[in-house]
């Protein structure tokens, strides 16, 4: 096993024993029920990550050509297409070149559904409006999201003119963002409540990303239970997911090294990496990052961790440490393989960091 400090700084490092435990998750799921697994590319879209995600995963969810041309493996898998707005000159060719598509609005099912309905099996996403706890930044299904049709103007719209769904055959909700079973039984309630009369017509439903399948604490046996239990309900329907972050989640870390100390209480560390850069989805979510090998939160030596580009608001927050920190230090931040890797941007001539797989 090649010795992490030994990476050239900063990269990104995918564990593949960790990703390997992750997808045996997902491998016990496909041998205890019927649902079918795609991975949601937009989350992390290394190709040695992908050969081996692929081997577990039926398929891929992708959202327009790029993503389609990095689903290498899109001939013997299923693609399911969708995206917030099609663009015009691609719909077509994403549609020949997926098995479900799931349009987002209204307008956009109105344009497309009977040109795409020839090559694919098409849906509609829905934001069935659940109420739940999260977090602003990835709250797909508040009162004011723009992802997926407000299910009531959906569900009016199907009685006041069936013939306008005759392609629809299925539907879409991703609905959840670090969710925990509890979401999932508020959604298939929801689902059984207000859908009756349309799921008997329909051949597939897509569930969605942003369960926490991979944390700890995530009731594992009880999403078995349930989801058997909904497919008996439903035995003429498809049932997919399409999670992310939760498959890459906890497979790796990022490594960066103390460039300079600029003293001032506390010290600012200017790191050879930037939020701006490396490190966007943790300007997003705003988390605090766990480093390895270090405490938490016990250390007595406080520092500011800064990033090297020259935005003042290049900060990644107040850290404190179990020693003194030196320049050429190194620091791993744990689980960053998911969201992280793919916003990479070289900003003020900063270079992408690397990635490698550490097979240890
Ligand atoms: C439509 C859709 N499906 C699935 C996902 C994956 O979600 P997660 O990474 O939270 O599992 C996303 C993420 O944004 C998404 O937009």
């Amino acid at each position: 096993m090649r010795d992490k400090a030994s990476y050239p700084s900063p990269c990104f490092i995918l564990e593949e024993k960790r990703l390997q435990k992750n997808l045996a998750l997902f491998q016990r799921f496909q041998k205890q029920s019927n649902v079918i697994w795609l991975y949601t590319l937009k989350c992390f879209n290394e190709k040695e990550g992908l050969d081996l995600i692929a081997n577990t995963f039926s398929g891929f969810s992708i959202g327009n050509s790029t993503e389609l041309s990095q689903a290498q493996h899109s001939k013997k898998s299923h693609i399911h297409s969708y995206a917030p707005a099609f663009y015009p000159k691609e719909v077509e060719m994403l549609a020949m070149q997926s098995d479900t598509m799931s349009f987002n609005s209204l307008s956009q099912w109105q344009n497309y559904h009977q040109s795409t309905a020839k090559h694919a099996s098409i849906g509609l996403r829905i934001n069935p409006k659940l109420a739940l706890q999260q977090p602003s930044y990835c709250d797909a299904s508040s009162e004011t999201s723009r992802f997926g049709v407000d299910y009531q103007l959906f569900l009016d719209a199907y009685q006041g003119d069936k013939e306008l769904f005759s392609t629809l055959e299925g539907l879409h909700f991703h609905a959840f963002c670090h969710q925990n079973i509890d979401a999932l039984h508020v959604l298939l309630e929801h689902i059984s409540c207000h859908y009756h009369a349309i799921l008997p017509r329909l051949k597939w439903l897509n569930l969605g990303g942003g369960q926490n399948f991979t944390e700890k604490d995530y009731d594992v046996e009880g999403f078995i239970v349930a989801i058997n239990a909904f497919e008996r309900k439903y035995p003429t329907l498809k049932i997919y997911f399409e999670p992310g972050s939760t498959v890459v989640n906890d497979t790796g870390y990022f490594m960066t090294t103390v460039l300079d100390i600029i003293p001032s209480y506390p010290p600012q560390v200017i790191l050879d990496t930037s939020i701006e850069t490396h490190l966007l989805d943790v300007a997003i979510t705003q988390r605090s990052l766990t480093r390895r090998g270090m405490s938490h939160t016990i250390g007595e030596y406080k520092y500011v961790l800064t990033g090297v580009s020259c935005i003042t608001g290049d900060i990644l927050g107040l850290y404190t440490f179990d020693k003194v920190l030196e320049v050429g230090d190194k620091i791993y931040f744990e689980n960053m393989i998911g969201y992280s890797l793919v916003k990479q941007t070289t900003f003020n001539g900063i270079k992408k960091a690397k990635f490698f797989v550490d097979r240890g």
